[in-house]
């Protein structure tokens, strides 16, 4: 039967698969996104309220929240106070330059995109066009709540009105000097790494830190080792640039070296997490560390170091980087505020050896120029003045007390259901089911409690066989997070 036009779109004929790999929220926000673009729900009309339509769907209120705000954000729904949320009267597609919407398909034009772009397109989802409001337990996400903003707006209203003219022409694509010199001596007490600031090179976060290793260190066909499971998007920015993939496994001690020689003998280099491994959550051991420097000295390797959580060890003082007590100079040593910040700063920094700084600066040159001068100048006064360091203390007890939250909160709710590992490190924790059967009930039932996680198996190169869900704490508060793990457990018993 042809459905007419002027038919109420019904709401319980959405269909949520729970077995699909994709979560609830999403497959809820793109069938509404679908009806509202093909016309079946129409400009103006009311949706029903979150509390209605997870009832109908018998789904979790914060998953409807969530396709709910996405689209929102997006421009296909607005929301009036006292009368609910309703479709927009004007589309985004309508509000398009028509040049953009007439674009014909990359696969019809042989103007279309290059063969490379197939594998960017595997990132698609991973590249948020709109950010939604985090829900437990999503990864990646800093406590941004607790970020100190009216100092930084003081810091910056001052650099806006004392930064010298020329620095509106541009300053040194290695970093605004200041800053660089500010870096080096942060690294040095808190990390250990004794460097100039002549080796610091400021980049907008670690990704683009990867990209100019990709560029400068690669060539096609050179190979490299990546820690299994791994961090994809460091996957991604070397064989972007023609590299060859070693996945080398890592075990309760970090990256199995022995298992790396004997898959690769000499990688051109070996990119590591050693504080707190992504995504296993495990800390490299200083035998483990000894034996990686001793084998890239031997093989005439790299070692990519990503420290991207380096500050946040909770049991005892930071452990110090591996670029710290590397003898030979063979590591490449990568920071990022995106943590101890915020993400969206987009500032990060590499520390490279010296005859190596003029080609990452004009690499970077080539790239996008440098990194905007009011956020370097304004992040040197922020480090300078005492605030950096302050945060840090403020953050470390801040994440301590919410991970040890978060084991109790799993452990209450779940007892000997649910296996995790305790690094008492870093901002994320690995669950999975005690029985390997329940995996996939596991992660249903927090798709339907609205829990967000990532699955180490989108880190992995053999997917759909490294269990485990990747958790993160630190951007919620200890009520949020026992009431979200109850919730989840609730669940998964029912
Ligand atoms: C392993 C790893 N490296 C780096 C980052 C941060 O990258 P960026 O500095 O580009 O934001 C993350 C998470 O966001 C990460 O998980």
């Amino acid at each position: 039967m042809v459905q007419r036009r002027s038919q109420r779109f019904q709401f319980d004929t959405l269909e949520i698969d729970r077995d699909a790999s994709q979560p609830l929220h999403r497959q809820l926000e793109s069938q509404l996104r679908e009806a509202i673009r093909s016309g079946r729900l129409r400009p103006g009309e009311k949706l029903p309220s979150t509390r209605g339509l997870c009832n109908q769907l018998q789904i979790a209120r914060n998953t409807v929240a969530a396709a709910y705000e996405q689209l929102l954000a997006e421009g296909y729904l607005e929301a009036e106070i006292g009368s609910g949320t309703r479709v927009s009267q004007q589309l985004p597609e309508q509000t398009a330059p028509s040049s953009v919407a007439k674009k014909p398909s990359p696969k019809t034009s042989r103007r279309g995109l290059a063969k490379r772009a197939e594998e960017v397109d595997r990132y698609a989802d991973w590249a948020p066009r709109t950010i939604t409001t985090p829900l437990p337990f999503r990864p990646h996400t800093p406590a941004i709540d607790q970020f100190p903003r009216d100092i930084w707006q003081r810091l910056a209203d001052r650099r806006i009105r004392r930064l010298p003219r020329l620095t509106y022409l541009g300053v040194d694509p290695a970093g605004y000097p200041p800053l660089r010199s500010a870096i080096a001596a942060y690294l040095g007490a808190s990390r250990g790494v004794a460097c100039s600031a002549e080796q610091i090179i400021v980049t907008s976060g670690v990704q683009q830190g990867l990209e100019l290793i990709a560029r400068l260190l690669l060539d096609p066909g050179d190979s490299f080792w990546l820690e299994q499971p791994g961090y994809s998007p460091a996957w991604h920015a070397f064989t972007a640039h023609g590299a060859v993939g070693v996945p080398v496994p890592v075990d309760e001690q970090g990256i199995d070296v022995a298992a790396g020689e004997r898959l690769c003998p000499r990688p051109k280099l070996a990119y590591v997490t050693p504080s707190v491994q992504w995504p296993a959550a495990v800390t490299m051991s200083l035998p483990r560390r000894m034996q990686l420097l001793e084998w890239a000295e031997q093989s005439d390797a790299w070692i990519i170091e990503d420290d991207y959580v380096g500050e946040f060890r909770f049991a005892a003082r930071p452990q110090q980087a591996l670029a710290a007590i590397d003898p030979h100079g063979s590591v490449i040593y990568l920071g990022t505020f995106s943590k101890v910040l915020f993400p969206g700063m987009r500032l990060g920094y590499l520390v490279v050896p010296e005859p190596l700084v003029r080609a990452f600066a004009t690499s970077r040159w080539l790239a996008d120029r440098h990194s905007p001068v009011f956020e370097q100048a304004t992040l040197t006064d922020f480090i300078e003045e005492g605030h950096f360091a302050r945060h840090l203390r403020r953050m470390r007890k801040l994440y301590a007390a919410r991970q040890a939250a978060m084991f109790t909160a799993l452990e209450t709710s779940f007892g000997s259901a649910m296996e995790f590992q305790r690094n008492e490190a870093g901002l994320h924790v690995v669950a999975k089911a005690s029985d390997s059967r329940q995996n996939r009930r596991l992660q249903r039932a927090a798709d339907e409690a609205g829990v967000e996680y990532h699955l180490v198996d989108q880190y992995s190169a053999s997917a759909g066989k490294t269990p485990g869900m990747i958790l993160g704490f630190a951007a919620f508060n200890e009520q949020q997070i026992a009431e979200a793990a109850q919730a989840w457990a609730d669940r998964f018993f029912a």
